[in-house]
């Protein structure tokens, strides 16, 4: 009995992901058919796919290259090129540890190294539980409060190393409220 149950779960959750996978791709139709005949809006077009997607895996960069009929290497060119775009899924919280000239002489380097350590990222830039995607950036114009790093919308100045397992705990925190808040909903 229980196995039926979660046979039912499985093909219920199967139907939404799959109904939501297609509604995505109807949106993407629509911008493709509202610009396809704009010529240079290929950027445009990556930008409001990776706004619905989250980010353009090869298979979405294939079917645009087939929508557009445009080469897949001219897509995967300008992918590439722009870190603007991503072709990997991204984890919830995005930290981001600047490696600017300012940031890097307080030690920015040793700042990331620690976060790689504690999420244990060596080949990889996000953890298997995707909840968080470690990378660096460029200068992000807060120089006086070097080394910076932030997390999705947060900023944190003058980050050591020490400080790096505090500054995820409150992440971690945050996700077992959430998970908490919706087990008591469900109860
Ligand atoms: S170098 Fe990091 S904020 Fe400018």
């Amino acid at each position: 009995m229980f196995y039926i149950y979660e046979i039912y779960y499985i093909c219920i959750l199967l139907g939404v992901l799959f109904v939501s996978q297609k509604d995505k791709y109807s949106r993407l139709n629509k911008i493709i058919k509202l610009y396809k005949r704009q010529p240079d809006q290929l950027i445009r077009i990556l930008y409001q796919a990776q706004g619905i997607f989250g980010y353009l895996s090869p298979e979405i960069q294939a079917y645009l290259a087939d929508k557009l009929d445009i080469p897949l290497a001219d897509i995967n060119g300008v992918v590439s090129f722009y870190s603007l775009f991503v072709s990997e899924p991204k984890g919830k919280y995005n930290i981001s540890v600047c490696q600017g000239t300012a940031c890097y002489v307080k030690g920015a380097l040793e700042v990331l190294q620690a976060f790689k350590d504690e999420l244990d990222l060596h080949d990889t830039d996000t953890t298997p539980d995707g909840l968080f995607t470690l990378c660096s950036s460029r200068c992000v114009g807060a120089c006086g409060l070097a080394p910076v790093v932030s997390v999705n919308d947060d900023v944190y100045g003058q980050v050591k190393p020490e400080d790096v397992i505090n500054i995820l705990a409150r992440y971690r925190a945050k996700e077992l409220g959430a998970i908490d808040k919706e087990s008591r909903r469900l109860a």
